[in-house]
């Protein structure tokens, strides 16, 4: 008789504190025969540090070493295409392993659907086989505990925004916005803090890098290193309050 076929199981870990992972994906994670995670080359793995104290040794590791660090690459190179050419090997890998019948949990910072790139595994992926979605506790929530920030009161929208805009396009949304999140600092930093001071927003701007990890660092905007700003970090402009 043919094995059944493996199911795919992305499991959001949360922001960073072992402890804000859910009790369904720790179930999951512990009965996943392979646990795979996205890494960049030479470094552990943010999602594999939160996990792996709950690893045991008969479970099989798929690192998924991302070939690129950088979005700037020489021509006649196109980020876009290098990076879809490894998420199509990476999702080949996984299918592997599928075919074979063994479960596999990718694991993902915060949430998996939250800029995680597990969904470039489950659009490629959910059509062929059974695959399913643990939500985290998404870095931003983290950040707005750890920052005591309460995100948006009563009517007001939250914009989420990455800062790799151009800062025309980050300006823009930023003073429609009620309340915002700018995710994907580094070395975005400079350039979105700039925006922040022209539109007045720098005092009211909370910024934290590795929020509830252990080596958070809560610290004033104005304060920050540009140079050492770095991508495990987020701004929050929280909503004005509103005295319910
Ligand atoms: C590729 S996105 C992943 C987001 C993740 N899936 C989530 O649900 O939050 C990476 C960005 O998330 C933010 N991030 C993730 N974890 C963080 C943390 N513990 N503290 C601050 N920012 C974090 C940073 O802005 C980082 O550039």
């Amino acid at each position: 008789m043919m094995n059944p076929r493996g199911r795919l199981f992305g499991l959001g870990v949360g922001p960073g504190d072992p402890e804000l992972i859910t009790v369904k994906a720790l179930r999951l994670l512990r009965e996943a025969p392979v646990v795979a995670y996205f890494v960049a080359k030479g470094k552990r793995g943010n999602a594999f540090g939160i996990i792996e104290a709950h690893l045991q040794a008969q479970q099989t590791l798929l690192p998924l070493v991302y070939p690129v660090t950088t979005e700037a690459l020489p021509a006649p190179l196109s980020y876009e295409q290098v990076i879809s050419d490894f998420y199509d090997e990476a999702a080949e890998q996984v299918a592997a392993h599928l075919d074979a019948g063994r479960d596999v949990a990718v694991i993902c910072e915060g949430d998996p659907f939250f800029y995680g790139s597990y969904m470039y595994l489950h659009d490629r992926l959910a059509q062929r086989f059974e695959a399913e979605v643990i939500p985290g506790v998404c870095s931003m929530l983290g950040g707005a505990s750890v920052l005591g920030a309460p995100l948006v009161y009563r009517n007001q929208t939250l914009t989420v925004l990455s800062g790799v805009l151009p800062a025309e396009e980050l300006k823009r949304r930023l003073a429609d916005a009620d309340a915002a999140v700018i995710m994907k600092l580094g070395r975005n930093f400079p350039k979105v803090r700039q925006v922040l001071a022209e539109l007045g927003l720098d005092q009211r701007a909370l910024y934290v890098e590795r929020a509830t990890m252990a080596n958070q660092k809560i610290v004033a905007l104005d304060a920050v290193d540009p140079q050492s700003s770095p991508y495990f970090s987020l701004i929050i402009v929280p909503g004005e309050k509103w005295q319910g």
